[in-house]
């Protein structure tokens, strides 16, 4: 993800900016740049790739001046080459953004036909070019600013800065951090309190929704209308940690909100957003590939599982998948015209690892979809398809599971392509599908979570939950099942709805809320009816569903809760956020340690 700073100083701030930057590497990127003014006039050097480029490009044309803004860039709309790296300039306005301006296109075209010219591919100029408009129009820096932000929407969190005023830096946030340092006659923002860690301890986190203004003398922070509001200064122990919680109360909040941007991160890695269709380079052929096996465990398996719907559905691939711990031992028959899939946010796991070394022997072709692009699975691969994530710090896995669910969509599409199963207008639409999903995740986790916490409330005092769903969605009942009692110790379990009355129907009483996760798809009809068994025998449900499923079913719920309309190809990964809300805040309301659950680690390098 992106990381921002900004300094307003009193001494020379190049170097320093890249020195809190370098404290940001650890949220990943792909370019980084840095801009000031000195004597009336607004420079910058970027570079592609790591730091070290930018210190040589600083190092040949050093930048003077005691104001600047700063960026690590994590390439979501436009490829990662130095045009699209932070800052941008547009007549005197210098913008570092974080996050994604969903109305960029819109307002792009608009500026378009109005004769402005853009310069890079990415979503962010568009917020230069409004503020150029504005000041060219006579509104003040501060009216411009509040114009913009009435303006655009999505996730940002934003830094500006005017030429024409070397003493004052602005900034703005909706979704991503941002914090305020205050410094001795010297003032600061950045993505979080590491980045200030190197100039000071006293911070203010802004809130959602705030923008700043600050000089040399302190900050004044204000809602978008322009009115004044207070935030509370804190001292922080940044400085100790690796990785910060920004405004969030857990690591695992942070990393459900942030699933809109590294969505968009893995997705610009795997589609070609111009032509509409998915770019994967790999070196497995799934033309010449008779099945695929998949293996891996835990929330990773329960991705991998959902993977296989899609490769049976699209590229007409079959696929075996089994828990790792399983497959390993199971000495199944492998032939080398077939083909494996590992995955592993960590890229660590022992039984994944030894289920790969296992197919690697037989003489399979071995793709590993990991996290982290160094681990022991993905060296011993012979494709990585990295799900591009950031550092997932909390213990249940949130942002890696819908990344790597984007991910696997991605390679699915590709291998249909590659077998001739899609046809190009069907992998458009898929992509389009795709390509929406950031906008409607941001949408989603904006407008469910005072309901999901109202009905945490209540799901904290039960002792046992049942999850069901159809298709895509059956996977997703078992991964709610999963997080919920990972995290809160609530007994849960999940459950094909078509199973039910195979056995589970038996647990049904006014005990047991049963939740049932179900868009008004092509198995809807079906759910619903098991849906109606569960009320027939008093059992109290809980319906994740969309307008239409709402509009459709007449059952008494505990709580329905309302998911825009989507294409079938993205609801596991926006029905996701439900899920991982419900788990999250159960456990929050029962107090558990949420980030670190009593008997888990992060990373099993054990069998
Ligand atoms: C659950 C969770 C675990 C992991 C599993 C595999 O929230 O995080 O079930 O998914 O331990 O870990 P990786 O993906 O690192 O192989």
């Amino acid at each position: 993800m992106c990381g921002i700073v900004g300094i307003v100083g009193t001494q020379p701030v190049a170097g320093r900016l890249v020195d809190a930057l370098k404290r940001l590497e650890y949220r990943g990127y792909d370019s980084a740049g840095v801009a000031t003014i000195h004597e009336g006039a607004l420079d910058r050097r970027r570079a592609e790739g790591k730091l070290f480029n930018l210190e040589r490009r600083l190092a040949d044309e050093p930048l003077a001046g005691n104001i600047g803004i700063a960026h690590t860039r994590w390439a979501t709309h436009g490829v990662p080459n130095e045009t699209n790296a932070h800052p941008h300039f547009v007549d005197g306005v210098a913008v570092v953004h974080n996050g994604i301006i969903e109305n960029f296109s819109e307002i792009r075209d608009e500026l378009l036909a109005d004769g402005a010219s853009f310069k890079s591919q990415t979503d962010t100029e568009v917020v230069a070019q409004l503020l150029a408009k504005y000041t060219r129009e006579g509104l003040g820096h501060r009216d411009a600013m509040l114009k913009m932000l009435r303006r655009v929407t999505g996730a940002y969190a934003l830094v500006v800065m005017f030429k024409d005023d070397p003493d004052t830096l602005m900034g703005a946030l909706s979704g991503p951090p941002l914090a305020v340092g205050y410094g001795k006659g010297e003032m600061f923002i950045g993505s979080d309190a590491i980045a200030l860690s190197p100039f000071t301890n006293e911070i203010t986190y802004l809130v959602d929704g705030d923008c700043v203004v600050i000089n040399r003398k302190g900050a004044e922070i204000m809602d978008h209308n322009g009115n004044r509001v207070e935030r509370p200064r804190q001292i922080t122990q940044a400085a100790a940690f690796l990785v910060d919680k920004g405004n969030h109360r857990h690591f695992m909040e942070k990393e459900i909100h942030e699933q809109p941007e590294v969505i968009s991160h893995a997705l610009s890695h795997y589609i070609d957003f111009t032509s509409g269709t998915v770019k994967v380079d790999t070196a497995i052929d799934f033309s010449a590939v008779r099945s695929l096996a998949i293996s891996a465990c835990g929330t990773a398996y329960l991705a991998g599982l959902t993977g296989k719907y899609w490769f049976e559905r699209y590229a007409r691939l079959p696929v075996e998948i089994d828990v790792a711990s399983e497959f390993r031992y199971r000495e199944m028959p492998l032939s080398p015209d077939q083909a494996a899939l590992f995955i592993s946010q960590s890229g660590e796991t022992a039984d994944t690892l030894a289920s790969l070394r296992y197919c690697k022997a037989e003489g399979l072709k071995i793709g590993a979809v990991v996290n982290v692009k160094e681990s022991t699975i993905a060296r011993e691969s012979d494709a990585v398809f990295p799900i591009l994530a950031g550092p997932e710090i909390g213990v249940a896995s949130t942002k890696a599971f819908t990344c790597q669910l984007a991910v696997l969509a991605a390679l699915s599409i590709a291998a249909g392509r590659e077998r001739g199963t899609i046809s190009a207008a069907e992998e458009t639409a898929l992509v389009k599908a795709l390509m929406e999903m950031p906008r409607i995740m941001t949408r989603v986790l904006n407008s469910i979570q005072p309901q999901i916490e109202s009905l945490s409330r209540d799901l904290s005092r039960y002792k046992d939950v049942l999850y069901l769903g159809r298709g895509t969605s059956y996977p997703l009942a078992l991964e709610g099942a999963l997080k919920l009692k990972e995290i809160s110790y609530i007994h849960a379990e999940g459950y094909a709805a078509g199973e039910l009355k195979h056995g589970p129907i038996a647990l049904i009483d006014e005990n047991m809320p049963v939740i049932v996760i179900a868009p008004h798809d092509r198995f809807f009809e079906k759910t619903v009816s098991n849906m109606q068994e569960v009320a027939a025998r008093g059992g109290k449900i809980i319906f994740i569903t969309d307008e239409k499923g709402a509009a459709a079913s007449k059952l008494p719920t505990m709580a329905t809760i309302v998911l825009p309309m989507v294409e079938e190809i993205i609801s596991p990964m926006i029905y996701a956020l439900p899920i991982q809300m419900i788990a999250y805040y159960t456990a929050v309301f029962m107090g558990t340690d949420v980030d670190q659950p009593r008997n888990l680690a992060k990373s099993v390098t054990v069998e």
